[in-house]
């Protein structure tokens, strides 16, 4: 197994990050979509594989947010957001909301899509409507912690899964946890 270390405080040089990046992609996760109502204009959308549980009582998850994301401002703001998670068929998905400045909702029915109506994803695996609980320096991220005030969830459904750089879907059978 390769060794690094990332020194805290050092400037990470551009191999380090890499390295970094590459062992952090071995963590498979899956993808979702947060979606925040805007004062005005289209939703934000932001396909995110950061997102976790947290709490059981009281309900809490996180995702964390590049600051460099155009997005960011808005979901600062924002009086709610959701976490709408892919299934196996929403690649496409997950690649419109992963394009800054792209017309991510061209075609999709955002609803109201104002002020405190949550936004919810068709045929999501499963939804996470919130309301913000936290905000806390991540870094070069964002760390979002919302208080989940309803939720929903697909019985049928298969992941949109997320592992080394690359989509993939579930191809086992459960085994015992
Ligand atoms: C599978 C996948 C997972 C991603 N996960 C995150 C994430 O957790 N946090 C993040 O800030 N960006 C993540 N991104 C990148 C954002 O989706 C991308 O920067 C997006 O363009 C941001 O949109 P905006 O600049 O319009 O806000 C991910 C992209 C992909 C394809």
């Amino acid at each position: 197994m390769a060794e690094s270390s990332v020194g805290q405080g050092v400037k990470v040089d551009a191999e380090a990050q890499r390295r970094f990046r590459n062992a952090l992609a071995m963590f498979a996760t899956g993808v979702a979509v947060i979606t925040a109502p805007r004062e005005e204009g289209v939703p934000v959308g932001i396909t995110v594989a950061s997102f976790n549980s947290v709490s059981l009582d009281p309900p809490l998850v996180l995702f964390s947010v590049d600051r460099r994301c155009l997005s960011l401002g808005d979901l600062r703001t924002a009086r709610c957001y959701a976490v709408n998670v892919l299934a196996e068929a929403q690649q496409d998905i997950s690649n419109r909301f992963a394009r800054a400045n792209s017309g991510k909702w061209e075609g999709i029915d955002f609803g109201d899509g104002e002020g405190d109506s949550h936004v919810l994803l068709p045929d999501a695996l499963a939804t996470f409507e919130c309301e913000p609980y936290a905000q806390h320096d991540g870094g070069d991220h964002v760390i979002f912690i919302g208080r989940v005030v309803r939720h929903q969830a697909r019985q049928d459904g298969r992941p949109l899964i997320f592992f080394g750089g690359n989509y993939r879907a579930l191809e086992d059978s459960p085994t015992a946890a």
